[in-house]
């Protein structure tokens, strides 16, 4: 998808973000913690990842994704039942029959709206946006509520210390709307290389093969961890750069990027293809860790809370993830950075400690080597 023009020259409508919001579950599971648990440090997390604290979530994705719904649609001025698409980006949602965005749609009172999910791992979110705008432009939609939103702890293996100390949970969202071609998202490029899709995995976790009992030699998240950051820190800066000529910027005209938050290291390649100092990079990951499909649009939430964007801003999205997947997309900001209104959702509060809350993981999987 390149610029809001049709094939025939005539200018199409674009989609703009109108609305943002995140919800971050209270319980923090700290790397300290972690240590205790399994052979790792807060030293080795820290420099190998960025990563210092992580969210454990106590409800259900639905529950994180309506929270963070509520507020987008608040700052975007808009009720529920003005959507007319709920697209939730997750690979780790609430059941499989029905969707997730099922729920949402139910708890959020979009009553009637198309909904569904939509699983490109950590890539999700910039798919659903794409998804979304494209909706906009074909006309099919007007109000599209976009979600990332992941409850990765479940699936998390406390005995590898190779995977439980990376990921986190969390949701954000943003509600798009149609704009003039000047404003919104400009350019964007989706991709995935199936053929590495073993390197990132739970490998029992739908219905391939037979049916058997729950397993926690494959129940959980397994990667090959330093081959998916060798590709991530070229794909990821390849696409980010891509998008920006694709949409005639050059690159002195980006304002800031918004990567997804795996690992510092990534973010920092993917910064340096695009010529941009750290100050002109929006990074979180030391609060929340990898939180997949929600990283980015919780980022943006707070990007905008601490006034890292103004109007007229262009702001390059870049993941890569499970599938192996990838994307990328270019936005220019509209001329509203305050939201129309504010929601005072909320999770039901929880006395349960994040080292509580995955106890039954650690149950299940057993302990990792002290
Ligand atoms: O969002 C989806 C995409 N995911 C990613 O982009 C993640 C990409 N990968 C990474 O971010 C990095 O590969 C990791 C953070 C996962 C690992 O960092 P690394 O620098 O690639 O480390 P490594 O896997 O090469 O391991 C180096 C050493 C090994 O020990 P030996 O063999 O050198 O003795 C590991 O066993 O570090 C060890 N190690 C740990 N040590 C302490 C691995 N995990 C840990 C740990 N604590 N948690």
């Amino acid at each position: 998808m390149d610029n809001a023009v049709d094939p025939d020259g005539a200018e199409m409508q674009n989609a703009k973000i109108t609305g943002w919001g995140k919800c971050l579950p209270p319980a923090s599971l700290s790397n300290d913690d972690l240590a205790q648990i399994v052979d790792t440090s807060d030293e080795w997390i820290t420099t190998r990842t960025g990563i210092k604290e992580r969210r454990i979530c106590h409800v259900d994705v639905s529950d994180m994704a309506a929270v963070a719904a509520q507020h987008a649609l608040a700052a975007a001025g808009l009720e529920a039942t003005d959507l007319d698409l709920v697209i939730v980006g997750t690979c780790t949602g609430d059941s499989t029959i029905p969707s997730t965005a099922s729920k949402v749609q139910e708890i959020i009172g979009a009553t009637g709206c198309a909904a569904m999910d939509l699983n490109a791992a950590c890539s999700g979110f910039i798919y659903g946006l794409v998804v979304g705008t494209n909706m906009i432009r074909a006309g099919t939609n007007s109000r599209v509520l976009v979600i990332g939103a992941e409850k990765l702890s479940y699936h998390l293996n406390f005995a590898d210390r190779s995977t439980c100390v990376l990921f986190g949970d969390g949701a954000g969202a943003v509600v798009l709307e149609p704009a003039d071609s000047e404003t919104g998202v400009l350019a964007t490029e989706l991709g995935l290389d199936g053929t590495a899709r073993s390197l990132l995995e739970i490998p029992v976790s739908g219905t391939q093969g037979e049916r058997r009992p729950p397993d926690p030699e494959t129940a959980g998240i397994t990667m090959n961890g330093p081959e998916v950051f060798r590709r991530a820190v070229t794909t990821m800066g390849d696409a980010a750069v891509r998008v920006v000529e694709k949409s005639g910027l050059t690159l002195d005209d980006v304002d800031l990027l918004i990567p997804h938050q795996a690992n510092t290291r990534i973010i920092d390649a993917t910064a340096r293809r695009l010529r941009l100092d750290r100050d002109k990079v929006f990074i979180n990951i030391g609060s929340y860790g990898n939180t997949s499909a929600a990283t980015i649009p919780v980022a943006l939430a707070e990007a905008i809370e601490q006034d890292r964007i103004t109007p007229g801003d262009v702001i390059v999205f870049a993941a890569f993830g499970a599938g192996l997947s990838w994307a990328a997309a270019t936005v220019r900001w509209g001329d509203r950075v305050t939201p129309v209104a504010t929601s005072d959702a909320a999770l039901p509060p929880t006395d349960r400690t994040a080292m509580e809350l995955i106890q039954p993981n650690i149950d299940f999987f057993g302990l990792g080597a002290r």
